[in-house]
């Protein structure tokens, strides 16, 4: 039988760290998981009355089947009074990962480049693979807060550059780019006649009143600026995600014609899911305050039981990076966590980190975010 080469890049093998992690926890060892930031899982979760009686109306809505290939108009309608762009330039997408796919697809021939953070979150690499895309990295400057390198973006755009993502509040830093930095990209982006890739999953999970700074009407040629219920209301399931278009007429237009041809080939998000998207806006601006302050205090539970060994608090989203001192070997430390303070965190490399770190999602509650930091900080 032949296979395709993604049998040899995507082998399905598990790491030492998830094979020990396995073999505690057969043991019946209670090991506290700082690595998965699924918040449904730890307490958190939207209005279910609000959700199943908006669900059972759009159920009802949708009994008859008749989709639309950018996504229900009233939909899109709500969704571009949030962005702020008119109802034809918004595209529903199952998710923020399937998005990416899309724009990839839209923007590269295989083998042309689109240039992303580092640190980063990993899946981009997976997504670009799945896409015939190639990463290319601009730095973030751990000395700096995580800002932005702007001369690495320059230097590492090249004639098969396509696009620059940036990721605002961005995973795993929880930096938030400031609007400077923001104008900064839009003038590289539209001196080199590239696209601005925005994901801004994180948006509405910002601390200490930070706000992101909005991607639309900057100098860039073209933005895809990406989002769903998934981080924003704590609705993973659901599976709604959009992009929000902006940029020259000419551009947004053929983006927007090839977009709907892509999804239309596909017709993926759920129609009752859909319907129910006005309904669940409207809710999920009651319960954001709540969910917002919840995620905040547990931030700060992990940084004051971190104290010194969080040098740049993040800002936004969930995550947060640790130095360990240079000669650090990041696996060993990551297994000895694992074996000694009983926490699962991920080595620094994961995420592309330069030097020597850990990273870890502060979304359990916050005693038990606590005691599991108090242990980890004992150990380093
Ligand atoms: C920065 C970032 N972008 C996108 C996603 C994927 O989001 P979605 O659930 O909408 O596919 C994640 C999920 O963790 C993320 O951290």
């Amino acid at each position: 039988m032949r296979f395709s080469d993604l049998t040899i890049d995507f082998p399905g093998s598990t790491n030492r760290l998830y094979q020990r992690l396995g073999e505690l926890r057969q043991t019946g060892a209670a090991i506290v998981d700082l690595v998965s930031a699924n918040v449904t899982e730890h307490g958190i979760a939207f209005p279910h009355d609000r959700l199943a009686a908006v669900l059972t109306e759009s159920a009802v809505a949708g009994r008859v089947y008749a989709p639309d290939s950018l996504g229900q108009p009233a939909a899109r309608e709500a969704i571009a009074r949030y962005e702020g762009v008119p109802a034809g330039r918004i595209l529903l997408t199952p998710g923020t990962s399937v998005s990416y796919w899309y724009v990839f697809k839209l923007l590269c021939e295989a083998g042309d480049e689109v240039l992303c953070p580092a640190p980063s979150y990993p899946l981009f690499d997976y997504i670009a693979r799945l896409a015939g895309v190639r990463i290319r990295h601009y730095r973030l400057d751990g000395n700096r807060a995580w800002a932005i390198d702007m001369e690495s973006v320059e230097a590492a755009i090249t004639p098969r550059t396509r696009a620059v993502v940036v990721i605002s509040p961005h995973n795993p830093t929880g930096m938030v780019l400031d609007p400077a930095a923001m104008a900064k990209l839009a003038t590289v982006a539209s001196r080199n006649d590239l696209a601005l890739i925005v994901d801004e999953v994180f948006r509405e999970l910002v601390y200490d009143g930070v706000e992101a700074p909005r991607p639309h009407g900057t100098e860039a040629p073209l933005v895809f600026a990406l989002n769903g219920f998934s981080k924003m209301f704590a609705l993973p399931g659901l599976k709604i995600g959009w992009m929000a278009v902006s940029g020259r007429s000419a551009e947004v237009d053929r983006a927007m014609r090839t977009l709907e041809m892509i999804s239309d080939t596909f017709l993926p998000v759920n129609e009752p899911a859909q319907l129910a998207v006005p309904a669940i806006l409207e809710a999920g601006a009651d319960f954001l305050p709540a969910y917002r302050g919840e995620l905040e205090r547990r931030r700060n539970a992990a940084l004051a039981a971190l104290g010194a060994l969080a040098p740049s608090p993040p800002s936004g989203g969930v995550h947060m990076v640790l130095p360990v001192g240079r000669d650090v070997d990041e696996d060993a430390l990551a297994l000895e966590l694992l074996e000694d303070a009983r926490v699962l965190v991920h080595p620094g490399y994961f995420y592309d980190v330069e030097g020597r770190h850990i990273v870890l999602a502060f979304v359990q509650e916050a005693r038990v975010l606590g005691e599991a930091l108090r242990r980890l900080a004992a150990r380093l």
